[in-house]
């Protein structure tokens, strides 16, 4: 059999670029580990110290909000530069260069994430992946679009305002969290009439990381004429799934969380069979109507940024999505076991296998969120993001809580730092 460093070699995900010298320590590591169980290298902090080296932190500082965004590793940084100095030694004949190899990158995205490479369109993020089909849908007065009040606040306010640019209705449904596959599908079903046109929903929330069937869904509004359209921001690269076996007609997502590329990459997949009926957001010719490309027709941009997605992509091979999303429920269960008996602990996201990974929510009664993840930064200098509801069209929920967001990179001393931290907030208070 191949070792992993002998397959991308084949493959040619591991080209013969500076950037090698860089990646080999990780392969030679995950080779090392190739034998055994996901869950079991999850645990192995040797194999993790080569991964954390591969990242330039200041690690005086705890980041657990990865969520946002998260650093792209040395590798991906230097393969940035490297692109961005190409360019600037004569920005119209390099930049046409680089972006020639843009094909070799969507295939190589498609070839990751499960889809064609033609229904493959490169972005700049999850905000302008989704905006392009929410603003790019045929949509007429008295159509309905149905969400949920826990959907992505950026692209609520984007229905919100074509609500009231052209007359469409917008139906939000609540959920509570954590719940389950069936329930979510019971209550998005329910709220389906015979004016629905678009089904929106997140492949897992920005604010617990509650899952979504995707592809019951996609299949149950197929069959009544609806299109779907997943927000699929926090899922690519933090666990494994195929595009074509979620079923949905779109799907968009941001690279530079998860995925550690750098800042201003995304992708927007379209069935194929949507693409023609889609409008881009900035216009293109009629030649290009049936052409996932259309929905790249930016204007001058960095060609650097998105050719070292195929670094990004390298990176995160050469780990495995399996091991990676593995070691990040460690990092979660690790966390959420020490805390979960503590009597004022709310924990918002489930536990259950198979449901989370590294995006988890969790709240102390009695103390505010914001203030708790002001506390966290003042006494600990953790990093992390507090939740609180608000009112449409922004997202609404009633529960509290700190998003906790690990990335590979996470030591099981930063972890243990902020059990510490946050059993300090509930025996003393954050005044002291
Ligand atoms: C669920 C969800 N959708 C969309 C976005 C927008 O992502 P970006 O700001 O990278 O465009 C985010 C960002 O956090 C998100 O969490």
């Amino acid at each position: 059999m191949l070792s992993r460093r002998a397959f991308l070699r084949t493959t040619g995900v591991l080209g013969a670029t500076a950037a090698t010298f860089d990646i080999e320590p990780i392969l030679a590591a995950t080779d090392a580990v190739a034998d055994r169980p996901a869950a079991d290298v999850a645990q192995d902090e040797f194999y993790w110290r080569e991964i954390q080296q591969a990242y330039s932190l200041d690690r005086t500082l705890i980041n657990l909000n990865n969520g946002h965004h998260s650093p792209a590793p040395r590798v991906v940084q230097e393969a940035l530069k490297r692109y961005l100095d190409y360019e600037n030694q004569d920005p119209v004949y390099y930049a046409a260069l680089i972006n020639r190899n843009i094909e070799r990158v969507r295939r190589a995205l498609a070839a990751e994430f499960g889809c064609d490479a033609e229904e493959m369109a490169i972005t700049r993020n999850a905000s302008e992946s989704l905006q392009i089909v929410q603003d790019g849908l045929d949509l007429k007065p008295g159509d309905e679009v149905v969400t949920t009040d826990q959907d992505y606040p950026r692209m609520l306010t984007t229905w919100d305002q074509r609500s009231r640019r052209d007359k469409i209705k917008i139906v939000r449904i609540q959920f509570p969290v954590p719940t389950t596959a069936d329930d979510l599908y019971q209550r998005l079903e329910a709220a389906i009439t015979p004016q629905t046109r678009v089904l929106h929903f997140c492949h897992i929330t920005n604010l617990t990381g509650q899952l979504f069937p995707v592809a019951r869904l996609s299949k149950m509004a197929r069959q009544r004429g609806i299109t779907t359209i997943v927000d699929g921001a926090h899922a690519a690269a933090h666990f494994p799934f195929k595009l074509h076996e979620l079923e949905c007609d779109y799907y968009g997502t941001s690279l530079h969380k998860w995925l550690c590329a750098p800042v201003g990459n995304g992708f927007l997949y379209v069935r194929r069979d949507k693409i023609a009926g889609t409008w881009p957001l900035q216009a293109a010719g009629p030649k290009q109507t049936d052409d996932i490309r259309k929905f790249e027709e930016i204007g001058t941009s960095p060609a650097a940024t998105h050719a070292a997605l195929a670094e990004a992509l390298a990176f995160h091979q050469a780990i495995g999505v399996d091991r990676k999303s593995a070691r990040l429920r460690y990092l979660t269960m690790r966390w959420a076991n020490e805390l979960k008996s503590e009597p004022r602990i709310r924990i918002h996201s489930s536990l259950e296998p198979g449901q989370t990974w590294g995006l988890a929510t969790v709240g102390i009664d009695g103390i505010d969120s914001r203030a708790l993840a002001q506390f966290l930064m003042d006494k600990y200098r953790i990093i992390i993001v507090g939740l609180v509801g608000g009112t449409p069209p922004a997202q609404v929920f009633d529960y509290q809580g700190l998003r906790v967001t690990p990335n590979i990179y996470t030591t099981q001393e930063e972890i243990d730092t902020f059990v510490h931290a946050m059993r300090d907030a509930i025996r003393n208070g954050i005044k002291a």
